[in-house]
């Protein structure tokens, strides 16, 4: 039988899991599950660029893990761990670090956005974040990396980071390929950035009934479309963009040619998508309360996650080391 390719991918838990997530790469996490050897990471080291309070961390690390195993990550079919657990992450970090340009790292859009919006916070592990995530990438050897768009330029650099450490020290690591998914960039509610837990812009896949119809309900459409009875324009509103991956064919061409024709206004649009979004987002949030009901479970997948990621990264480390000249020669 020949092995199995690897997936690897990794998220932040800096804030709720949202829409953007389950559907730009979450689902796409879980389809591969059984095709690769998948492994999933929650990425709290990441979490460090920004001010964060170290007393709510952990309990941010348990929700998103909660999150990911409600939404069908399948630790009896991948690796789910977390990142700090693995300190080999870091140790490889350093060794790519030697091989990043600072005029590479200066140009990721990621960074310029972070530092303008972290002006009183530049620090050093801001600029080498996506040295810090080809490591996490290469310490597993992962051939593919299911992720949103916004990722594509990091992947591009642990792409160049894996070519030049195998130029220089020999051949160690694949050249990770990057996975979107048909939702690869969904936009926020103020239905213009990218949604991101960082801006107040998500609809969170464990929020109540009630929470998202309120989120729904101020959600910006067609800014054109000032009265009920004016003709929208599904073309440039968000919502129907939601309707497209949410709703099932024929329902979002009767909404399209509703809005077309003032036939139904925002309102009705949005009560349709809110039942669109409960069909998806029931199921998790149950599964996800009874994992609430018995953290130890959780925290024992994360323990076991961690285990098997060790072993995986220690075995490239050990290869990476040795070509690097550091320890006994092989
Ligand atoms: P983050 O929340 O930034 O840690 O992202 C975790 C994963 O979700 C990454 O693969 C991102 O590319 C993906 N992602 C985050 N926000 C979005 C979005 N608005 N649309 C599509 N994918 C997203
Ligand atoms: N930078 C990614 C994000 O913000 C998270 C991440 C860290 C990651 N390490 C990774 C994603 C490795 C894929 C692979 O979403």
């Amino acid at each position: 039988m020949t092995a199995r390719k690897k997936a690897f991918s990794g998220i932040q838990p800096t804030g709720k899991v949202h829409l953007g997530n389950l559907l730009g790469a979450i689902q796409n996490w879980v389809a591969l599950q059984d095709a690769y050897d998948c492994t999933f990471c929650i990425v709290d080291w990441h979490a460090m660029t920004v001010d964060y309070d170290a007393n709510e961390l952990r309990s941010k690390v348990r929700d998103c893990a909660i999150a990911l195993l409600a939404s069908g990550v399948d630790p009896s079919r991948c690796t789910l761990f977390v990142q700090s657990e693995v300190p080999e992450h870091t140790e490889l970090a350093w060794y790519l670090m030697t091989c990043a340009p600072v005029s590479r790292l200066e140009l990721q859009a990621q960074y310029k956005d972070k530092s303008a919006q972290h002006a009183d916070n530049l620090n050093a592990g801001l600029l080498t974040y996506p040295v810090l995530q080809a490591a996490d990438i290469l310490a597993h050897r992962a051939d593919v990396v299911p992720v949103g768009e916004d990722q594509k330029q990091h992947l591009e650099l642990a792409r160049e980071l894996a070519r030049k450490f195998n130029l220089r020290f020999g051949q160690v690591f694949p050249e990770p390929e990057t996975l979107l998914t048909p939702a690869k960039r969904i936009v926020g509610t103020d239905g213009k950035a990218k949604m991101s837990k960082s801006k107040d812009n998500t609809l969170d896949i464990l929020a109540t009934p009630d929470e998202l119809w309120q989120r729904l309900r101020s959600a910006v459409t067609d800014e054109q479309r000032l009265r009920r009875a004016d003709p929208g324009r599904p073309e440039v509103c968000n919502v129907f963009a939601w309707h497209q991956m949410l709703t099932d064919a024929p329902q979002v061409a009767s909404v399209e040619s509703g809005c077309r024709t003032a036939q139904i206004g925002c309102m009705d649009c949005k009560k349709i998508l809110h039942q669109s979004l409960l069909r998806l987002l029931d199921p998790i949030r149950e599964r996800a309360q009874a994992l609430y009901a018995e953290p130890e479970k959780v925290d024992a997948i994360l323990r076991e996650g961690a285990a098997k990621a060790r072993r995986s990264a220690k075995a490239t480390l050990a290869l990476a080391r040795e070509k690097c000249g550091f320890g006994p020669a092989a």
